[in-house]
């Protein structure tokens, strides 16, 4: 009898992020309104919240709104906000019940007064689970983030609270929207464009990238299955050679 293999373990992201694309030519495709399209979007993000939960994902954060999108017309910026105060009214018992902590990144002080106190009732109230986080980028850029993380930390300097000479990515990523989240592991990209499009992108440093051609609002469980198993496939490096990754203890200290 052959030997039988070790079972390898499979490699699950702990943090996976999403530029979720597509929801306007979902629609168009059906000869619907684009905000048709951002209605199921909807639904795919309370599908995806669920399905990265059962795959042993422990964060997942979701580009609902970057800063870039107020350019777009005012109808879809209404109604794309509209949507969120929706969601997140109807979501608070739901993200209660099942334990799941919500939080944001991005400028939440520019976003309509409803939507802020929403967030803010939603973030309060799920702030002990510790199982599982949906991270919510909503008027989110990381152009932005950089300045507004910038002056914070210039601040802090004039103020005698940080040391310029201590300067490193570790005293300042502190200063950052994403401060106390893990950097994220996997970044999905739907619909098909292959761009990064201002997101996460000091975060992203070591992430990896799938890209899938399935639009948004039909993206599924098994979409997302797929993307971890691509994941699982690849060698992270972390800036090192492939034979000091196989040794043990090989993760530079950044
Ligand atoms: C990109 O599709 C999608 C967005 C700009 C908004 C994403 C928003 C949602 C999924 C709904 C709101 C989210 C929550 C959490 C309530 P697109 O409009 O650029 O599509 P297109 O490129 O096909 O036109």
């Amino acid at each position: 009898m052959g030997r039988v293999p070790a079972a390898s373990p499979v490699a699950v992201p702990t943090h996976v992020a999403i530029i979720m694309d597509g929801n306007g030519r979902w629609a168009r495709q059906r000869g619907l309104p684009r905000i048709e399209g951002h209605r199921r979007g909807v639904e795919s993000v309370r599908t995806a919240t669920y399905a990265a939960r059962d795959l042993g994902v422990k964060m997942l954060t979701v580009y609902a709104f970057s800063s870039e999108n107020w350019s777009r017309p005012p109808d879809e910026v209404g109604a794309l906000m509209g949507l969120l105060e929706l969601y997140l009214k109807k979501e608070l018992a739901t993200f209660v019940r099942d334990r799941v902590r919500l939080r944001t990144i991005g400028r939440v002080d520019g976003l309509p007064a409803g939507v802020q106190k929403h967030l803010r009732a939603a973030v309060e109230e799920t702030r002990d689970f510790p199982d599982y986080t949906l991270v919510l980028a909503l008027n989110y850029g990381a152009r932005a983030e950089v300045v507004d993380a910038a002056r914070a930390y210039a601040a802090a300097v004039a103020a005698g609270r940080e040391k310029l000479n201590d300067s490193s990515w570790a005293t300042f990523s502190r200063y950052l929207t994403t401060a106390d989240l893990p950097d994220p592991d996997l970044i999905i990209r739907t619909s098909g464009e292959k761009r990064v499009s201002n997101f996460l992108l000091l975060q992203a440093a070591y992430a990896e990238f799938v890209f899938t051609p399935v639009l948004w609002p039909d993206f599924t469980k098994a979409d997302l299955a797929a993307a971890l198993a691509e994941f699982a496939t690849r060698e992270r490096r972390f800036g090192l050679t492939g034979e000091q990754v196989s040794a043990p203890a090989s993760k530079p200290a950044l």
